[in-house]
């Protein structure tokens, strides 16, 4: 049993404001909501990406200034299964340019699907896969003499809080060189009556996804939610451009976590916040960008609007 996960659990449930972390989203039954999330027509945010990619590749690549040679690593923070970055992989392999790509995810699971498809797929891109948190797998880029693109898409930084988007930008600042670049994909801020359906399908996938949390809770802390007593609650404050998920106790309820020897009270009406999806703008990203030597040279969007892919110099 990982001794992080239990004692993030813990800290989550302890809290005044109970919350837990998104990040423990995807086991196997997550990644493969996950999918199913990708593939609602609610959720814009991956097809816009998408289209992105396929119909822009060859400004991104021209917007990372590459060049054939030398050689470059192309590091992707929280790959999950690769559809938009195949369409990079591809235009790059076929144009003969010199790389490897290195995807990090914390999912062994997502990593050990997305390796076998890209060797099916583009089996002369060079892969090398790193299993890990990538807060801590990003020390180890310091130590490379090559130049570094790091791929940061999907709206993935969405999910950290802007004092810990800082940390982390402050973190991919100190371990990279100048020159080397940076991809951000964030979704941007826009109207309620597009986000909020985004993370309240009509299906209830993103409901089972937020719920599968506690199930693993269950079955990897010996506790005993149960689900069904627990509501679904997604909120998006359009000023702020933040949405936020919120699982609430139907009834008063003791949940015991046996792993941990506690128990964990909850009041009728109660909320669990599960996930914070935050939106970006120039100004917002500029202000995470604030303290670092990270400037935005460039931004490719989606024909809607919707999406924005950054492109990040290091200076
Ligand atoms: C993968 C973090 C971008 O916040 O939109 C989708 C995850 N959560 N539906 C997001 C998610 C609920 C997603 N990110």
């Amino acid at each position: 049993m990982n001794r992080n996960f239990q004692k993030d659990i813990d800290l989550g449930l302890s809290a005044t404001n109970k919350t837990l972390p998104s990040k423990y989203f995807y086991d196997e039954i997550g990644d493969a909501l996950f999918v199913e999330i990708m593939n609602m027509p609610e959720y814009y945010l991956t097809n816009a990406e998408l289209e992105i990619f396929k119909n822009q590749t060859q400004e991104l690549i021209n917007a990372l200034q590459l060049h054939k040679t030398p050689f470059f690593k192309l590091v992707e923070l929280g790959a999950g299964d690769g559809t938009k970055t195949k369409q990079l992989l591809k235009a790059l392999d076929h144009q003969d340019y010199n790389f490897r790509y290195v995807p990090i995810d914390i999912s062994e699971n997502a990593l050990k699907h997305l390796k076998v498809s890209i060797n099916q797929e583009l089996p002369t891109v060079k892969i090398n896969p790193k299993q890990g948190d990538y807060f801590n797998v990003l020390a180890d880029l310091k130590a490379s003499e090559y130049s570094i693109i790091v791929l940061f898409l999907g709206s993935n930084i969405g999910n950290l809080s802007d004092e810990k988007a800082k940390e982390l930008i402050s973190k991919l600042n100190d371990n990279l060189k100048t020159g080397d670049k940076i991809v951000l994909g964030v979704d941007l801020i826009k109207p309620k009556s597009i986000v909020l359906p985004a993370y309240n399908d009509a299906q209830g996938i993103t409901k089972r996804f937020n719920l599968n949390l506690l199930t693993r809770i269950n079955n990897e802390l010996e506790a005993d939610f149960e689900t069904d007593t627990f509501e679904h609650k997604p909120e998006y404050d359009e000023e702020e451009g933040i949405a936020r998920s919120f699982l609430v106790s139907k009834k008063d309820q003791i949940i015991t976590i046996k792993s941990l020897d506690k128990t964990f009270r909850f009041k009728k009406g109660e909320k669990i916040h599960m996930e914070t999806s935050r939106k970006y703008n120039d100004q917002i990203l500029n202000g995470i960008l604030a303290h670092s030597s990270l400037k935005i040279m460039d931004r490719l969007t989606d024909s809607q609007n919707l999406f924005a892919d950054y492109i990040l110099e290091k200076c």
